[in-house]
């Protein structure tokens, strides 16, 4: 029978959160955002930081995988064509130690200068490995830096006769500590790891290392290798990808599905759970009922969200989605019901429409564990889109799954010959480095929670006060009656 829900839906941005009294267990350098990712087995995956990078090709590639993992939260690898490159991805992050470098650009000793001038542009990297193959993991022969060519007289020589072959390097050695003792002693910004037979295992660089020691709350697994998700389809062919990735070591598969309230996601779901115990992420849903069924299907964790992606379109073409705000708060109620019932808590990702601090603090604030973000990630150098200049702008390249740039069929469960899109491309402004952003995100995530007068994301689902705003009152929060100088 046809039901028709009165009530309107809420987005994030309907809502703000009062303050309660904060005493001194609640100050914000005291506020903990370490939150359960999914369930794994009897116990949880934790994240540090409550953020996943989304899986979309323009969001989450090695790069944004390691370095998101290395201040506390994850990356879920996107949907990628080919089983092998999305694996490889997987052991590419896994390999990865922090400030350690296993897969950057490699020369062979005969390629011309001109070459590595076109990579030197096009990246503005300046120094590289010299291997005897040419391959990252060849026997190291040389380095060669833009100091060591003079472009004007050197392009059409081969590397081999301008590269440094006097070598400062470390012997299998795999301790930051024991790297930067050695960058010290030979004054050097870069230092290669060979094997005994001098094989490259991989390579440091002063400022990346820098970098990781000032962070030490990596998520990590129990060997302290980095975390990381990969996005599997409904479709059966994606069985032999979600076995390879399973073998590839991946911490959590994300069942990436635009609706996950369907026959597939249930197959999918029973598959995976039948054969393997790495933890399954299902979704994306909106409403109680989906949960329950995803529940009972044993999800180590669910998404939430549709029709609410940055350039989403999905509302507009097919009329289906729900505000951001009410579906959390319905699947929250039904997943405190399930633990009541069951002592089975499945944590919450909410994903779509989160594109900073305050929309973070609200979707935690109303029950969701952790937030998934694409636009909000998309924007940072870690991230595969394109640096560009536009009207005198740094932007990146920002596409969305059901783009046609993306092509992914899967999701949509559409098929080639009647496309639509359900996404726009786009971009989105360049905002430098997460290392830089991300601990100014997450340390404004503590200051509210702090003001709500909770010291983690546990007492914020169960104290936060929330209050719905009208447009007036939330104009009234923003800056009015001056404008605004750009000064520093
Ligand atoms: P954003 O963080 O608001 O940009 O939303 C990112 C989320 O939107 C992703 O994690 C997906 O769940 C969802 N999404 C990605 N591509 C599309 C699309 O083309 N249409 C609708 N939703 C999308």
């Amino acid at each position: 029978m046809k039901t028709i829900l009165k009530n309107p839906a809420y987005s994030l941005k309907d809502f703000r959160i009062l303050p309660s009294y904060t005493d001194e267990t609640h100050k914000a350098a005291d506020v903990s955002l370490r939150t359960p990712l999914c369930r794994c087995g009897a116990d949880f995956i934790h994240l540090n930081l409550p953020f996943l990078s989304a899986a979309m090709h323009a969001v989450t590639g090695i790069e944004m995988a390691t370095t998101l993992s290395t201040l506390g939260g994850v990356g879920v690898l996107p949907l990628i064509a080919s089983i092998e490159e999305q694996c490889r991805m997987v052991r590419a992050v896994k390999r990865y130690k922090a400030g350690f470098q296993t897969d950057i650009l490699t020369f062979s000793p005969e390629q011309k200068i001109r070459e590595l001038r076109n990579v030197m542009e096009k990246t503005s990297y300046s120094i590289f490995p010299v291997t005897d193959s040419g391959l990252f993991h060849g026997r190291l022969m040389g380095v060669i830096t833009d100091k060591d060519f003079d472009p004007r007289f050197d392009l059409d020589r081969d590397i081999k006769e301008k590269m440094k072959t006097a070598l400062h390097v470390g012997v299998e050695v795999d301790d930051l500590k024991e790297a930067n003792r050695l960058m010290i002693e030979y004054g050097r910004g870069f230092l290669p790891i060979v094997t005994r037979e001098g094989t490259l295992q991989s390579v440091v660089f002063k400022k990346d290392m820098d970098r990781h020691i000032r962070h030490p709350e990596a998520a990590v697994d129990a060997r302290k290798r980095h975390l990381v998700g990969a996005a599997v389809s409904t479709h059966p062919e994606d069985r032999a990808r979600i076995e390879a990735l399973v073998q590839s070591d991946v911490d959590f598969l994300v069942i990436d599905a635009s609706d996950g309230f369907t026959v597939f996601q249930k197959e999918t779901l029973q598959w995976i759970k039948h054969h393997f115990t790495t933890p399954a992420i299902a979704g994306n849903i909106v409403t109680g009922e989906a949960f329950q069924m995803l529940a009972e299907l044993k999800a180590d964790a669910v998404k939430i969200g549709m029709g609410i992606g940055s350039g989403c379109t999905t509302q507009e073409v097919k009329a289906t989605g729900r505000g951001q705000a009410t579906a959390i708060m319905e699947i929250a109620k039904a997943r405190n019901e399930y633990y009541k019932k069951t002592n089975t808590y499945i944590p919450l990702i909410a994903d779509g429409g989160i594109n900073s601090p305050i929309d973070i603090a609200v979707a935690l604030a109303l029950g969701a564990d952790s937030v998934m973000m694409g636009n909000f990630f998309a924007r940072f150098a870690e991230s595969p889109g394109k640096l560009v200049k536009a009207g005198g702008k740094y932007v990146k390249e920002y596409w969305m799954e059901g783009s046609r740039k993306a092509f992914n069929l899967r999701r949509y469960h559409q098929s080639a010959a009647t496309f639509f899109e359900e996404g726009v491309v786009g971009y989105v402004p360049y905002e430098g480095s997460i290392f830089d952003a991300i601990p100014v995100a997450g340390q404004r995530l503590k200051a509210t929670l702090s003001t709500a007068g909770v010291s983690n994301i546990r007492e914020l689902h169960e104290n936060a006060v929330l209050e719905l705003q009208t447009i007036t009152a939330r104009e009234a929060g923003g800056i009015h009656d001056m404008t605004v100088r750009r000064c520093c």
